[in-house]
């Protein structure tokens, strides 16, 4: 007796990871042994289509009593994006920081007025390469370090933290990931930012705050960080974050396009509304954000490139994606990111892989981009 049960400890001991998993934990990455280990630990979840655009576009009160504001418990999830974290903090998420694809659908377009389009564009993107495609559940944070000394298995669970794939250098308010912690809020960059407020915007955040300081996080990164990568997707989604604050971070009663700086730190730092808050009084669309990104783009135009291992070694990469060729965003992240993650998909993931990519282009249908056929 004493024999049997010393040795089912050491099947226990090996599996101890794989039954850990954690049901938001990306299968992006994984190798086809991980694969077989996890994949028949996990229980599906029911795919849903993506949620359409809302019947009301106008603005509303989002900090309302069904939402009230709340701190996030030791087990809640929360990381890089104040726009999701704010959303978990309110409960128009599931407050410990856990969705799937069509409740952050819903959330960001209910709590942000946030445009159909760009909603299901950028909730599906970040899931084909950070969630879990066969439980259909998304972490907006979560760990991310496989390479600490003797990482437990459960240490790579993906979610937004996840460097490189969504998450990237030169943010406003995170370190970039050389620096160690790229989620959490960092106050002296904050502080910069309302130097800069000061300076170019009345005190206030605004179109030419957003400009300026877009190119300072990229010239503080060129001159700081050896490993700085700033190509596709990244390139778009760091332009892009900096209008989104104008657009999203404003009571949509007001149409000043100066955001003030308390309210700026209560998403940014505390996930948190303003007191009667009420969301964007317009639909935010991709062309709406893109309008924004050329904008500020104009004012300091840098290219896509990366350090080479030193800093200030900055060079231009012309095969990244830039702002003249959206359909290459798209194709790239497809065939080069996402394809790069998944070499060994087949079966039901295979087959969940195909259908979030199908959800990830539906925007674009009429757009003139090619769908990228499925994976096979
Ligand atoms: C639609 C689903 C969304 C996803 C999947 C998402 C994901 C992310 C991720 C991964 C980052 C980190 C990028 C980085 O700085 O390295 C980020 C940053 C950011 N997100 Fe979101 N986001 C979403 C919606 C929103 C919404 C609705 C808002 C505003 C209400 C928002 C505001 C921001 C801002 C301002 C940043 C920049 C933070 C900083 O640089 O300090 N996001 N988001």
């Amino acid at each position: 007796m004493r024999f049997f049960s010393h040795l089912s400890i050491i099947p226990l001991l090996s599996l101890h990871g794989v039954l850990a998993f954690p049901s938001y934990g990306t299968l992006a990455g994984l190798s086809r042994s991980e694969l077989e280990a996890i994949l028949p630990t996990l229980k599906p979840g029911v795919p849903e289509s993506p949620p359409g655009p809302l019947n009301d576009t106008s603005a509303k009160l989002v900090n309302d009593k069904k939402h009230p504001w709340k701190p996030a418990g030791k087990k809640d999830i929360r990381g890089p994006c104040p726009g999701l974290n704010t959303l978990a903090s309110h409960g128009w998420l599931p407050r410990d920081g856990v969705a799937t694809p069509a409740q952050i659908v819903n959330a960001v377009q209910e709590g942000f007025n946030m445009g159909n389009d760009l909603a299901v564009f950028v909730t599906y993107a970040a899931h084909l390469v950070d969630g879990n495609l066969i439980t259909n559940l998304l972490s907006i944070g979560g760990k991310t370090d496989r390479t600490g000394p003797n990482p437990p298995p459960p240490a790579i669970v993906g979610g937004l933290n996840t460097h490189a794939v969504f998450e990237g250098d030169a943010s406003t308010t995170r370190a970039d990931f050389f620096f160690g912690d790229n989620h959490s809020f960092n106050e002296t960059l904050f502080d910069e930012l309302t130097a800069f407020s000061n300076k170019f915007g009345g005190g206030f955040y605004n179109l030419s705050v957003a400009a300026e300081f877009r190119f300072q996080r990229i010239q503080d990164s060129i001159a700081t960080n050896p490993q700085f990568d700033f190509i596709s997707p990244r390139y778009f989604t760091a332009y892009a974050e900096s209008i989104f604050p104008l657009t999203f971070f404003i009571d949509g009663r007001d149409k000043s396009l100066h955001l003030d700086m308390n309210v700026a730190r209560g998403f940014f730092q505390n996930s948190r509304f303003p007191d009667g808050f009420f969301r964007s009084n317009t639909s935010i669309t991709l062309d709406v954000i893109g309008g924004g990104i050329d904008y500020i783009f104009s004012k300091h135009p840098v290219p896509p490139g990366s350090n080479n291992g030193t800093v200030n070694s900055y060079t231009p990469n012309p095969n990244s994606a830039d702002f003249t060729q959206f359909c290459k965003l798209y194709t790239d992240f497809v065939n080069i990111t996402i394809r790069g993650l998944y070499p060994n998909a087949k079966g039901a993931l295979l087959t969940a892989l195909n259908k979030n990519l199908e959800y990830f282009y539906s925007p674009l249908v009429g757009s003139g981009c090619p769908q990228v056929p499925p994976f096979v």
